[in-house]
């Protein structure tokens, strides 16, 4: 790991203090180790599939140590304000356990940023599968997107921290095209700041550099942006 990040990630676990999008309402600021004393253990080998769904006493565990460590972000009760992900919307199946499961350990760190802090060696492996099963009993399915524009702003990532009128981890799409309704050369400048990636034009945190998705695509993304994210 690049030094420069552990040591932000260090400040951010020692301080509760995260260098990203950080105006935070909700809950306790500072990881919170979970008691796990009531609940099987699981050993060192990582599961791929949760071993607790269902279990009264893990969800029980698992609504605290939401409550604890996840919902200054995720929203209470899970409910997204739009600063990360809605994470009532993630798919019930084993895939979605091991990415999870991954996610938390790993967190979300890109490029230097920490959009969420790494949670490996603060959450055990039961409190881990204790949150995802209290995320079951709060499961909704996503509403189909609303058409194809939307659907592909999904499947490239951008709806993780971009929301239509609604501030995330990066602007709303509407405010997007208003800032620069007049502005001729938008697309190509927006074009290259998404292939580049880059922060400045709304605060500190940087958006990642979306290359991974075709140029077809960033394309067409950005002219549905421009023309109001219908
Ligand atoms: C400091 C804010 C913050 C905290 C605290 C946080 N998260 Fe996150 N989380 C995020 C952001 C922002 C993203 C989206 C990042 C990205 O896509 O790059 C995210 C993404 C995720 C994802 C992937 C969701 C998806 O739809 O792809 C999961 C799962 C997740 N978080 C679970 C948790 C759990 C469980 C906790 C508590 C143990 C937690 N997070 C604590 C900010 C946070
Ligand atoms: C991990 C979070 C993240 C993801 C994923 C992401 N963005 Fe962003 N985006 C941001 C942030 C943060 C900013 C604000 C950057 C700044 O202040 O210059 C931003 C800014 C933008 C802007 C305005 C840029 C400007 O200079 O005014 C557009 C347009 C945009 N994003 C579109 C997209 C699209 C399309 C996708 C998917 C292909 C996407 N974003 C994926 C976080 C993200």
């Amino acid at each position: 790991m690049h030094a420069s990040i552990r040591f932000l990630i260090g400040l951010a676990l020692a301080t509760g203090a995260i260098f990203s999008p950080m105006v935070l309402a909700h809950g306790d600021v500072t990881p919170q180790a979970v008691d796990v004393s009531t609940l099987k253990p699981l050993g060192e080998q990582k599961r791929d599939e949760n071993p607790f769904r269902g279990d009264k006493e893990a969800i029980r565990v698992g609504t605290s140590a939401y409550n604890q460590n996840c919902a200054r972000c995720h929203g209470l009760e899970a409910i997204s304000g739009g600063i990360a992900p809605d994470l009532r919307k993630l798919d019930l199946d084993k895939e979605t356990d091991i990415y999870f499961r991954d996610s938390v350990w790993r967190g979300k760190v890109r490029n230097g940023a920490v959009y969420m802090p790494p949670f490996e060696g603060i959450l055990s492996q039961e409190a881990i599968w204790a949150i995802r099963s209290y995320l079951d009993t709060r499961h909704e399915e996503e509403a189909g997107p609303v058409n194809e524009m939307a659907a592909l702003a999904k499947k490239s990532n951008c709806l993780s921290c971009h929301a239509v009128d609604t501030r995330g981890v990066g602007p709303a799409y509407r405010e997007v095209a208003k800032k620069y309704a007049k502005d001729k050369n938008a697309e190509a400048r927006l074009l290259t700041k998404l292939k580049k990636g880059g922060s400045g034009s709304w605060g500190k945190v940087p958006m990642p550099p979306m290359d991974s998705v075709p140029e077809q695509d960033l394309k067409s993304l950005i002219k549905w942006i421009m023309a109001g994210a219908n």
